[in-house]
């Protein structure tokens, strides 16, 4: 549990905040690149840690994010006319590029110099694997963008996605590295216990009380859950949270793996964005599928919106003869299912009435770091993880082992979790690197 005065600490990041401080100090995914694929297409609105904004593509190829409101008389520049290297208020004429110059100001004397006093604010970007991020803290202290895995791969070995939920990103990201509710949230009424050769669901109903591990890094957390797979072997899966936001989940070996970006939209609404992606092949049109179709790993969304078609309106579609028969929940849908938990608390959980427990282990880890950082920030101390992005490079896993040992202290485990270097090349890519 936390104190109100805690919960709030952890849970704000507008401008001004000390967790908003915080998080600034790193680079911000907040869209995909698809969603303003065409150079002077039709800007975005796009709520970012409290602050409302509008990205655009310009007619050179290049990324605004700018202040959603125009600097003359604050009407939205998501009305903007997107044409030739800028944008431009239809409310009078002022258009702005990318770096929030004022490149026209039609509606004052042509011997005027008040064009060069004014500015619309504009944030970097970067664009890399089909994801744009913005760095929203002080010029001088702007860092590495993280160094993540799938920042290398061929287009065609990997799939993105994004969608809006009514919460606050800590309970959302608490939700994903609770490893403990997938035994019970997730589960049928019909496992099959008898298969026990693959890393399955099934581990997590024979197991419903794992045996934490979580271990610290520069980079974040290690949360490593060891189940009873059966006498002297042990099922331990090692999910990794990383500063601020970044959770991995371990995945079945051979299959794909999912990072998920939990961005503050604002403090009741949390910025998802999804990557799914291989290293070894491309995706396979049935991944494709079911990724697009949100059946796996990403949401079904409502077609044109960043709303996602089960949600709190409609109860998750909740269908309780199937609660009865088939389903724990009676919720369609991993995404639903957690959704449905972690929205249903309120946009902010009040964690001073919360009743901790050992499975609750890395969520307590997760918010002294964040508290931590925010706290050292305070005191002058920045964040390692926000200047060094090789610190990022590592990946989730699940193993088996015989013998009753932490993870931690098996090397070919902690090396299963490095992203040792990027493979040079990749099988049956489209586009070679
Ligand atoms: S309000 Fe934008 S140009 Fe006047
Ligand atoms: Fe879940």
């Amino acid at each position: 549990m936390l104190s109100p005065e805690e919960n709030d600490y952890l849970t704000q990041t507008d401008p001004g905040t000390p967790m908003g401080a915080f998080m600034r100090r790193f680079w911000t995914p907040f869209m995909l690149s698809r969603e303003i694929s065409e150079p002077d297409g039709a800007p975005v609105r796009v709520r970012v840690l409290g602050e409302s904004l509008i990205a655009f593509r310009d007619t050179d190829g290049r990324v605004g994010l700018v202040d959603e409101f125009c600097p003359h008389r604050r009407v939205s520049l998501f009305f903007g006319r997107n044409e030739a290297s800028g944008i431009r208020c239809v409310y009078h004429g002022w258009k702005f590029d990318v770096d929030g110059n004022c490149l026209d100001l039609p509606s004052e004397p042509a011997d005027s110099n008040f064009k060069d006093k004014i500015r619309l604010k504009a944030y970097p970007v970067q664009e890399k694997a089909g994801i744009i991020w913005a760095y929203m803290g002080p010029k001088e202290l702007k860092g590495e963008l993280p160094q993540l895995e799938w920042m290398d791969v061929p287009d065609d070995y990997i799939y993105q996605s994004r969608w809006y939920q009514e919460s606050n990103y800590a309970q959302a990201v608490e939700g994903e590295i609770d490893s403990a509710h997938v035994s019970f949230l997730h589960s049928k009424l019909d496992n099959d216990t008898a298969n026990k050769a693959a890393l399955t669901g099934v581990f997590f109903s024979e197991d419903r009380a794992p045996k934490w591990k979580v271990t610290e890094s520069d980079s974040g957390m290690t949360l490593g859950a060891r189940r009873i797979v059966d006498e002297g072997r042990y099922y331990w899966r090692m999910n990794q949270w990383l500063y601020p936001y970044y959770t991995m989940i371990a995945p079945v070996p051979g299959e794909s793996r999912t990072v998920r970006m939990w961005v503050p939209a604002d403090d009741g609404h949390c910025n998802i964005i999804c990557i799914t992606y291989r290293n070894d092949c491309p995706v396979s049109e049935q991944e494709l599928h079911n990724w697009r179709t949100g059946a796996v790993a990403h949401a079904e969304v409502i077609p044109g919106t960043l709303i996602t078609a089960a949600n709190s309106g409609n109860d998750y579609n909740i269908d309780r003869e199937f609660q009865r028969t088939g389903s724990f929940t009676g919720i369609v849908g991993i995404r639903a299912q957690d959704m449905a938990m972690t929205e249903s608390a309120g946009a902010i959980v009040d964690r001073s009435q919360e009743h901790l427990g050992t499975s609750d282990t890395a969520i307590i880890k997760m918010r002294r770091l964040l508290i931590d950082g925010a706290r050292n920030l305070e005191k002058g101390v920045e964040p390692p993880s926000a200047q060094d992005g090789a610190l990022f490079n590592i990946r989730s896993s699940s193993v088996v082992y015989d013998e009753d040992v932490d993870f931690d202290e098996k090397p070919d485990v902690l090396s299963s979790m490095q992203v040792a270097e990027t493979p040079g090349n990749f099988p049956g890519a489209r586009t070679a690197e």
